[in-house]
């Protein structure tokens, strides 16, 4: 085997492994940051509370929203009080010299402070571009924050963007978005209608699974998109979103169709329920039927809200 093949084997092998972002040249005493003293954790509930939180902008978070890139400071359409506020980051200490963190209780606490912060869809969205807690965004291209408008009654939340959403900046744009698309239309509405977004607004690399800890670093910001958004249904894309937003344990065949409450705070809650994901469907397409079951369901719900 040649140098460069062995090189490229090694590489294949760290990346089946997982490590698959370059974090720093010099190693980090992983020991000496964890004998730091914690982080005080707040007492208070991670969302922000509803009441007295200024009405959402009802203006839509388009596909041309989501693509483009942040505004460098300034926030598009408020007046001087509404200057960038800085963005909670996770502290100094733990940014490598390469503009990577080491993903901690830190970056969570920093991730809550951010996103409880945002006020419309449009500031949450700018304050995300501008969070540094997560590494994902070191590796993703874009910055996948949401489609629909911010009125939506139907909202669904995938776990993480691929390939074709990376690159369009645009959640649900790929295969699987194209068959979200079809059952959406199945129940009478279009794409324009429904909200969507994901847990992770980041591509993971080679389209992996998120870890444990860049899902809860990302959660406060899905969480508070769905507190802006106030969808009369919540539609989890597959087990990770329903788990990681519900904390629910089971598989996804025991999860979908079941309904819940997805508190918001103040003792208001949003009807909630798990699906299958589109891309588990495009692989196993017998399995469309009980999708099916689900929108009728969800179609259900949304007309007995409308009417009642
Ligand atoms: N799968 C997801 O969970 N989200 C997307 O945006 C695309 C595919």
């Amino acid at each position: 085997m040649s140098v460069a093949a062995g090189l490229e084997a090694l590489l294949d092998f760290y990346v089946s492994a997982g490590a698959d972002a370059w974090l720093e040249s010099e190693p980090v005493d992983a020991f000496a940051l964890a004998a730091r003293p914690p982080v005080a954790r707040h007492s208070a509930s991670n969302r922000a509370p509803l009441d007295g939180t200024p009405a959402p902008s009802r203006a839509a978070v388009g596909q041309d929203d989501a693509a483009r890139p942040a505004a460098s400071g300034r926030l598009r359409d408020g007046p001087a009080q509404d200057r960038p506020r800085p963005v909670a980051q996770p502290p100094a200490a733990v940014t490598t010299a390469s503009g990577a963190v080491l993903p901690g209780d830190e970056a969570v606490v920093a991730a809550r402070d951010a996103a409880r912060t945002a006020a419309t869809l449009e500031e949450l969205r700018e304050t995300l571009a501008r969070f540094e807690g997560c590494n994902l965004r070191l590796t993703a291209k874009s910055l996948v924050f949401a489609d629909g408008p911010a009125n939506a009654s139907l909202m669904f939340v995938g776990e993480a963007p691929g390939r074709d959403e990376d690159l369009r900046g645009v959640p649900f744009v790929g295969r699987s978005g194209q068959l979200l698309d079809r059952m959406i239309e199945a129940i009478g509405l279009s794409r324009g209608d429904v909200y969507i977004t994901n847990v992770v607004p980041w591509r993971p690399p080679g389209n992996r699974t998120p870890s444990p800890q860049e899902t809860e670093i990302c959660k406060p910001f899905v969480l508070r998109q769905i507190e802006l958004v106030r969808p009369r249904v919540l539609v989890f894309l597959g087990g990770a979103s329903a788990k990681a937003l519900t904390g629910a344990q089971e598989g996804i065949l025991r999860l979908r169709g079941r309904w819940t409450q997805m508190p918001l705070g103040e003792g208001d809650a949003i009807k909630a329920v798990a699906t299958l994901h589109p891309a588990y469907l495009l692989r196993n397409p017998v399995q469309k039927r009980l999708a099916w079951r689900d929108f009728l369901a969800v179609r259900e719900a949304l007309g007995s809200l409308q009417a009642g």
